[in-house]
């Protein structure tokens, strides 16, 4: 019989073959200094464009005060235990009442992680005769929480509400016959091409159709909508969102997540969240230091003004000389390229050590293959220099792929690995 590790060992995974050639590099670096617009890669200075900072908190002097005063309060371990157990505060249900208002729903409860808090959600929102109808192109933590489901699913093609309207005649007939209901997923902003969520036109569809509508906004909360309240917001059907989910690992710049819904939801959720029930309750400090980030939310409305001018200055340049940067409608900004995996690493080297760019690299197999995505994600913190350099850099890789520079310089990566 076959060891169990034999195969992990000789297949390291889609990802996992490049480590020797990505690790530390492309992948896992270690960016030093504080977070914000320029940071240190490997002793140089770069402009970073890969950091979900949004609003530009991480790094404030009055949000780290918090933050450290909480600590010094509370320790990292306060309160102990699960919350239904021991680990309730009034400051995370006044937290939770302040999400509630921000977000327009009449309640939220905490969760410690958007992945698995979402996964957990989506759990414990069926049962196996409902039917889940989501979107292709779902964060994973929706994937995996879809796996956690007993019952039938159907995805739709990608934004496409025809599709959309076709699985749910067939996930209408169905639920007729199980006796169960509809929960239909979809994303505020789709968070590697950029693309909101269709969630007009998903809402549209209520009035022939009877399903829940659960939206996970990790990158819409704090950027979209007039108030920051997200992707809904921005398309004015927030109140049509029956279950919206958001993390605070962007424009909070923190650890943590919430879910928001009517009263009555939250209180089954309470009871029913496996993630919550049975884990211990997000520490002090987050939730202090989520009190004082929501406040920023609230009140520094100049923030998300920079950030959106930082947003539009990236994206407009880029496309005035010509990139394909897709259809994004958010903050976040996608550079497409067409090339190989090798040819990809040594345009972003010659980024980083010869631009001083710093940015994320995605390929295949998170997308198709031959394409490249650059991707760059804007915050306040940027300032129009940094955009100004960075176009210029753009314009500098572009001639190089285009010329074989980059084909010539990984021709030795490219053999080795078979591409
Ligand atoms: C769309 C989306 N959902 C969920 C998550 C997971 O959130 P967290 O980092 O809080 O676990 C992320 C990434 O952070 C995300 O981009």
């Amino acid at each position: 019989m076959r060891d169990l590790f034999d195969r992990i060992i000789e297949n390291k995974g889609p990802l996992g073959k490049w480590a020797s050639q990505a690790e530390g590099y492309f992948v896992f670096p270690k960016l030093d200094g504080p977070i914000s617009n320029r940071m240190k890669f490997q002793g140089k200075d770069v402009i970073t464009w890969s950091i979900n900072d949004y609003l530009g908190l991480a790094n404030l002097p009055e949000i780290k005060k918090v933050d450290g005063e909480a600590a010094l309060e509370h320790g990292a371990a306060y309160p102990m235990g699960a919350r239904m157990m021991s680990g309730h505060t009034e400051y995370h249900e006044q937290l939770e009442k302040e999400l509630a208002a921000f977000s327009q729903k009449e309640a939220s409860y905490l969760l410690n992680f958007g992945y698995q808090g979402f996964m957990s959600v989506i759990d414990a929102l069926v049962t196996k005769d409902d039917i889940i109808v989501y979107d292709v192109d779902c964060h994973a933590c929706i994937i995996d929480g879809v796996r956690l489901h007993m019952g039938k699913r159907f995805t739709f093609v990608h934004n496409d509400p025809d599709s959309l309207e076709k699985n749910l005649e067939r996930a209408t007939k169905m639920a007729e016959q199980t006796g169960g209901g509809i929960l239909v997923i979809s994303e505020g902003v789709f968070g590697m091409r950029g693309e909101q969520g269709i969630l007009k036109e998903i809402v549209a569809l209520k009035k022939k159709f009877n399903f829940r509508l659960l939206v996970d906004d990790a990158h819409g909360f704090g950027t979209l909508g007039k108030t920051g309240a997200g992707a809904g917001e921005e398309q004015g059907v927030q109140d049509q969102i029956d279950v919206y989910l958001a993390t605070f690992a962007k424009s909070m710049a923190s650890i943590g997540a919430f879910v928001a819904a009517d009263q009555e939801i939250i209180n089954y959720l309470k009871y029913n969240l496996r993630s919550q029930m049975f884990a211990k309750s997000l520490p002090m400090v987050y939730v202090k230091g989520a009190l004082k980030r929501l406040d920023m939310l609230r009140t520094r409305p100049e923030l998300k003004e920079k950030l959106w001018e930082n947003v539009n200055a990236l994206q407009s340049g880029l496309k005035e000389k010509g990139f394909d940067i897709g259809t994004t409608s958010s903050c976040v900004t996608p550079v497409y390229l067409n090339g190989s995996i090798p040819e990809a690493m040594a345009l972003v080297k010659d980024l980083r050590e010869n631009h001083g760019i710093f940015c994320s690299i995605v390929v295949y197999p998170v997308i198709p293959k031959g394409l490249i995505l650059l991707r760059l994600i804007p915050t306040a913190t940027h300032t129009l220099q940094d955009v100004e350099e960075t176009l210029d850099a753009f314009s500098a890789i572009r001639e190089r792929l285009e010329n074989g520079t980059y084909k010539r310089l990984s021709a030795a990566v490219s053999a080795a690995m078979g591409e």
